[in-house]
């Protein structure tokens, strides 16, 4: 039977923690503990041999969606088994998860990776990491290589307009008095406002 790529369920905690955390140790990936995974365990899909026996690897691959606005997600955690590397399962991964964002009426999908053309074979477009702040903000300070990043970063538009089209999910105009990202500004020091008022 062939490999079936599914939506993750609970037994597949430890195992996807596991094969996460093979790479990690290599500095190809970011950590993830079980507990994090179980909390998010509906933004994960897993690749599974239903004919695997009681020797094989519970599951051949894993990635998750991580949602950094209402209308941007990032593709992360993404890892195939290094039995099954190179025969396309990687590439089949992604495309279930853009699937999975476009279902969920994402505008675009982001990734920072060291694998820059295997993303830019699946549609993605390499971007300068900094313009995507919230990514910066939320998960990047607290990785090790924060100050010696050597991932790229690389996106997909999934709509035609993504920075005028309106999210399915959209709550009315008003709801929410907080500055988006993309609309912050610079911080004005104090001190320069004394200066300029002597
Ligand atoms: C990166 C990773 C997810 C790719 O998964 P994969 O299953 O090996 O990916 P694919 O087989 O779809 O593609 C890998 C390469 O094999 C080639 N390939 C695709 N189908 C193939 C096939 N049937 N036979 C042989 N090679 C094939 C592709 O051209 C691709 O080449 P590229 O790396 O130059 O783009 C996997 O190598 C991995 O888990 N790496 C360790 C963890 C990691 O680095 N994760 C971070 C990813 S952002």
């Amino acid at each position: 039977m062939p490999i079936i790529i599914q939506p993750a369920e609970e037994s597949h905690v430890l195992p996807i923690t596991e094969l996460v955390n093979l790479f990690a140790a290599e500095n190809l990936m970011l950590p993830r503990t079980e507990e994090s995974v179980r909390q998010t365990l509906a933004d994960w899909l897993v690749a599974v041999d239903p004919d695997a026996g009681p020797n094989d690897p519970p599951i051949l691959a894993c990635g998750a969606l991580v949602p950094l606005t209402e209308t941007l997600v990032e593709l992360r955690s993404l890892a195939v088994h290094p039995s099954q590397q190179g025969k396309g399962l990687g590439g089949h991964m992604v495309n279930h998860l853009v699937q999975m964002a476009r279902e969920r009426g994402y505008h675009q999908i982001c990734a920072l990776t060291l694998r820059e053309q295997f993303f830019v074979r699946l549609g993605f477009e390499p971007v300068d990491r900094w313009s995507i702040s919230p990514k910066v903000w939320q998960a990047c300070i607290y990785c090790p290589k924060f100050h010696r990043c050597d991932e790229v970063a690389v996106i997909m538009n999934l709509v035609e307009n993504p920075q005028t089209a309106t999210h399915p999910l959209a709550r009315p105009a008003g709801w929410n008095t907080l500055l988006r990202w993309s609309e912050w500004q610079p911080l004005k020091l104090a001190y320069r406002q004394k200066q300029a008022e002597i």
